[in-house]
């Protein structure tokens, strides 16, 4: 209890200061593509984190999208998987819908999930076993839903893809709309308060799902990649979240229907990271 009290305020710390800074000039860079955006903000912020947590509990290890814990091949104790924001393009081009996320497992245990949606004050937050909650609300176990009466979340840019449209097409096309909100840990939050029955989308990062599974795990989503293997928290993956019923209709007549394609897709993508 004690960690997770400390996390959700060096969060909110965290975001105070996003919010105190937002009309600041930033400082821009660019990673692995041109549109791979990181700020002076997300790598102040994960450094800030990392140094509370470190200087609260020197034995704690820490896996972080800006550079900590690049070396982490292993969950023994207590691991601390951040991303400082989430969101990052919308955080440069909206200054909102961005958000930041915790995952914590105690010896690869779910312990505690955190996604703070910085803008609008909104903590999403989960004790595993115990229930998620938004700020002091409980969220509810989540109910069955179909596709066609569904609204869905992904990044369009799967569609464009030739292989992965063949399966992409026929689900936005299938439910009643699809959403793009630009943070993949925001998308998990939507999906454990029911805002959206499903996210689904092809590539990501341990730091952008490890706070979000722990979240919608405690009302019920189902989280697998698209294969329907569980998820390894030190592994890139494609995902498919949704409420029970939407997950075994979207991997059943969706994605299985595809299985050698996905697991070559997949192991052109993951293999060896
Ligand atoms: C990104 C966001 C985005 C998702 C990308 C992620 P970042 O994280 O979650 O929604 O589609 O795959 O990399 O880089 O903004 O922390
Ligand atoms: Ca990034
Ligand atoms: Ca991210
Ligand atoms: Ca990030």
């Amino acid at each position: 209890m004690e960690i997770y009290k400390f996390a959700y305020q060096i969060i909110q710390e965290a975001g105070q200061i996003i919010r105190d800074s937002i009309d600041d000039d930033i400082q821009i860079e660019t990673k692995s593509n041109p549109n791979d955006l990181v700020t002076n903000i997300d790598k102040e912020t994960e450094e800030r984190l990392f140094n509370q947590i470190k200087s609260t509990y020197p034995e704690h290890r820490i896996l972080g999208e800006e550079g900590h814990g690049t070396d982490i091949d292993n969950t023994e104790g207590v691991l601390w998987i951040v991303d400082p924001i989430d969101g990052t393009l919308n955080f440069v081009h909206q200054q909102e819908n961005f958000a930041i996320s915790i995952g914590i497992f105690i010896d690869g245990e779910k312990y505690a999930g955190f996604v703070y949606d910085v803008m609008n004050d909104k903590m999403y937050h989960a004790i595993a076993g115990k229930g998620a909650w938004l700020n002091n609300e409980q969220l509810k176990p989540l109910e069955d839903t179909d596709l066609k009466t569904s609204l869905i979340s992904t990044n369009p840019l799967w569609l464009t893809k030739e292989k992965l449209a063949k399966i992409y097409m026929p689900i936005v096309d299938q439910a009643r709309s699809t959403r793009a909100y630009g943070s993949a840990a925001l998308d998990f939050a939507n999906v454990a308060k029911g805002n959206t029955s499903a996210y689904l989308t092809m590539r990501l990062h341990p730091w952008d799902f490890a706070g979000g599974l722990i979240i919608a795990e405690e009302v019920g989503a189902v989280v697998t990649n698209q294969l329907g293997e569980q998820l390894n928290i030190l592994e890139a993956n494609s995902i498919l979240i949704g409420n029970k019923k939407i997950h075994q209709e979207l991997l059943n007549e969706y994605f299985l229907p595809y299985k050698t394609m996905l697991e070559q897709i997949h192991t052109e993508r993951f293999k060896g990271k």
